[in-house]
């Protein structure tokens, strides 16, 4: 049996945003969450989170929207730290540095990849030897799109999300991102399709049969054609200017576009790298969004980098 080191400095941790590829969301629950199929994927653009020993649990944000993130204890990388330590009976004397390049509150999971991030670096620095198992469950306690954030690649999320099954890809996946100015937030995009779906049968969510096949060959004109996110009317109902970003990279030759999870962020699935380049300048240029970024998938989950 091998026995966990703790490590003798700083660890940073990378995690990738996700896309939602397929959000099919149910009825809500009684426990106020809401039955999904959630097909995610993960992309290229990423927040790194540093864990260092301190006297007392610290969090610290850079990057260009550094002010609008938390600094108590309602970031998910301070609460990743704190249930962490308490499963293991270590008090969570660390700080946290979150190097943010993920849109916060943009429906890229970027709360959620710093949940992951945290949960990984303060597992490497205190040799805690959780499994895999064990850390996935604490994600899950934190939130339904962090464990994800920490598995990467593309799966199929059940339950509120967090229910994952791997899921093959292929190739790459060339996308661009058009970040709105503001976020959304996910309850309030819930509720509003609670609102949109009264007195209307909601049929009980499941990812499109021709979606895993999709991934698999790596096909972005057969993904393209099943794209699809059931919050998207809620999301462009809450923000009615995203549908001019939609239109607008439609128009400049996306082969799809959606509302990535509860929004605001929109995603394009291009043809390939060159046309991704049109697609996000076509945006900037369009003024329907703040900024527009080019990216790709599938990227691997948290992965320890020094
Ligand atoms: O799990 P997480 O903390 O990310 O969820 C944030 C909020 O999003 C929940 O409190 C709930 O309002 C909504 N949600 C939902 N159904 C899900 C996931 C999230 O209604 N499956």
């Amino acid at each position: 049996m091998s026995v966990a080191q703790p490590a003798a400095g700083p660890v940073t941790v990378r995690v990738p945003a996700k896309v939602n590829v397929q959000l099919a969301v149910g009825a809500a629950r009684p426990d106020g969450f809401h039955d999904l199929a959630n097909v995610f994927l993960a992309v290229s653009l990423y927040d790194q989170v540093t864990a260092t020993p301190a006297e007392e649990l610290t969090v610290t944000c850079s990057g260009p929207d550094a002010a609008q993130v938390p600094l108590d204890r309602t970031n998910l990388a301070a609460r990743a730290a704190e249930l962490l330590g308490a499963r293991y009976g270590i008090e969570p004397r660390v700080h946290l540095h979150i190097a943010k390049d993920i849109p916060v509150a943009g429906g890229m999971a970027g709360g959620s990849a710093d949940g992951a991030a945290a949960l990984l670096a303060c597992d490497a620095l205190w040799g805690t030897g959780a499994s895999r198992a064990e850390l996935l469950e604490i994600c899950a306690e934190l939130g339904s799109d962090v464990p994800f954030s920490l598995v990467g690649g593309a799966a199929l999320g059940t339950g509120r999300g967090e229910v994952l099954t791997p899921l093959e890809t292929g190739g790459t996946f060339h996308w661009v991102f058009a970040m709105a100015d503001g976020g959304l937030s996910t309850p309030a995009v819930f509720r509003e399709f609670d609102r949109l779906a009264e007195g209307r049968e909601i049929p009980v969510p499941a990812a499109h049969p021709g979606l895993p096949a999709a991934l698999a060959a790596g096909d972005a004109d057969a993904l393209a054609a099943v794209l699809a996110n059931d919050l998207q009317a809620a999301a462009v109902s809450l923000r009615p200017q995203l549908a001019d970003t939609l239109d607008a990279g439609l128009g400049a030759g996306a082969l799809a576009a959606l509302v990535s999870g509860s929004g605001p962020t929109t995603a394009f699935l291009t043809a390939d790298a060159e046309s991704a380049d049109k697609v996000a300048a076509a945006l900037l240029a369009s003024g329907t969004c703040r900024t527009a970024r080019t990216a790709t998938s599938p990227s691997p989950g948290a992965t320890v980098v020094s």
